[in-house]
């Protein structure tokens, strides 16, 4: 009889520093002893960064992922029902982007339908805004809710967006702040078990993954975010969630917006059926897979056109203590950023707008910074626009104009002018499913 070994931090990060799979046991204790406090942050950073130089089989990711979800509370929604029959749930996450307002109107849309949508969101951090600290900017209105009220709420109005609770994955919390301070977070494994332990804990029915690239997004080459997308479409359906990922393009920013108030004033745009192409066209390409996930092939460009997409946000809105009717703060303090030259607009780089928009005050340095709920960017022209010499490109909106300059400096390249006109952008770049 072999007496079992317990596996330690050291030979955990050896293994996986010189290249071997690790198996089941050293990842459950690895993430449980993390997560306990047993093994410390300086050994878990020596592991991650061993991970993402090195990666994990299929068979790594989906231990490591089912074990980061058994550190945590799994929320069962199974039991919701509408005229007496299950109402069924679909969530959609984005892996973030510059100008990503898409779950604002994407949430209430699907559930004007009939579907539960429980939205679990996050805070911004680093480039890429947060969901949460955009809706923040309604007065009122309140990110976090209990267990036994956001069940309520799906219940009652459909749509939920808001903080996932401490319980839930809670070794993912402890290493993504890790891997936020130890260049590790563009790790497809850690990136992948990090996303999907979240939606298997929130148990979600079906999932629809919105997988951005380009050079507003963690990910800018397009075999990174397809092989993201699998891995995570691969971990869904492994765990009983019916996953489909899209790839999209995050190399020009989403919409004329970039911030806190700004974006979620685009997103009633939407609502109220107009709003800019590219955000109505994802949200409707989104809003149709989320819905053909349940069964549903209805055209959800109807409920935009009709107001029921709307009248949900209301009550969305509503039941999380906000006033759907209260003006949006605005900043005390605008400047535009305007055209060196005549030209044509080839391009408007994503990453700088997300740089301008945080160096504004619309997103935060470390957790639990303040963020400036009437900061951003907003600009007046996409790809493809004729502009002239002197004409305002962009406006900045702070209501601390010291940081006009630091904002204004990421701005000055932010915008590519040239003579011919660039190709129309395929933002929908490859749908992916289990076995594609
Ligand atoms: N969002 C997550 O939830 N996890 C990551 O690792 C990156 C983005």
């Amino acid at each position: 009889m072999s007496a079992e070994i317990t596996p330690d931090a050291v030979s955990v990060i050896t293994a996986k520093r010189d290249g071997r799979a690790l198996d089941d046991a050293q990842i459950d204790w690895a993430i449980r002893a993390f997560t306990d406090g047993e093994m410390a942050p300086e050994q878990m950073s020596a592991l991650a960064m061993a991970v993402l130089l090195r990666g994990m089989d299929r068979r790594e990711i989906a231990r490591w992922t089912a074990a980061m979800v058994a550190t945590g509370d799994r929320l069962d929604f199974s039991g919701l029902r509408r005229a007496g029959r299950p109402l069924r749930t679909v969530d959609k996450h984005s892996t973030g982007g510059v100008g990503d307002k898409i779950t604002l109107p994407l949430t209430p849309l699907v559930a004007s339908y009939g579907v539960a949508v429980p939205q679990l969101s996050g805070r911004g951090l680093g480039l890429t805004g947060g969901t949460l600290d955009k809706l923040e900017s309604i007065p009122g209105w309140r990110a976090e809710v209990t267990t036994a009220d956001m069940t309520a709420q799906l219940q009652e109005v459909g749509a939920v967006i808001c903080a996932a609770g401490a319980g839930l994955a809670p070794a993912d919390k402890k290493l993504y702040a890790l891997r936020d301070v130890t260049g590790t977070v563009e790790s497809i494994p850690l990136l992948a078990s990090s996303i999907m332990s979240k939606k298997i804990a929130e148990g979600t029915g079906a999932l629809v993954l919105d997988v951005k690239v380009g050079s507003g997004a963690f990910l800018a080459d397009p075999e990174d975010a397809r092989e993201l997308a699998r891995t995570m479409v691969a971990l869904g359906a492994d765990a009983g969630v019916d996953t489909v990922a899209l790839v999209t393009d995050m190399s020009t920013p989403l919409g004329h917006t970039a911030g806190n108030a700004v974006e979620v004033a685009e997103a009633l745009e939407v609502l109220s059926g107009g709003g800019p192409p590219d955000v109505v066209h994802l949200t409707l390409v989104l809003a149709r897979e989320m819905l053909a996930a349940v069964g549903i092939d209805d055209d959800p460009a109807d409920h935009l056109a009709g107001g029921q997409a709307m009248d949900t946000w209301r009550a969305m809105i509503a039941a999380q203590g906000g006033d759907p009717d209260a003006a949006l703060p605005t900043a005390a303090h605008t400047d535009t950023v305007t055209a060196a030259t005549d030209g044509i607009v080839t391009g408007l780089d994503a990453q700088a707008v997300g740089l301008a928009a945080w160096r504004l005050g619309a997103g935060r340095a470390r957790p639990g910074d303040a963020v400036q709920s009437e900061a951003g960017v907003v600009w007046h022209v996409r790809p493809g626009d004729r502009v002239r010499r002197g004409q305002a490109l962009m406006t900045m909106h702070t209501r601390t104009p010291e940081r006009f300059a630091a904002a204004r400096a990421a701005l000055e390249t932010a915008v590519i002018l040239g003579d011919t006109a660039p190709a129309a952008r395929e933002l929908v770049r490859e749908r992916i499913t289990v076995g594609s």
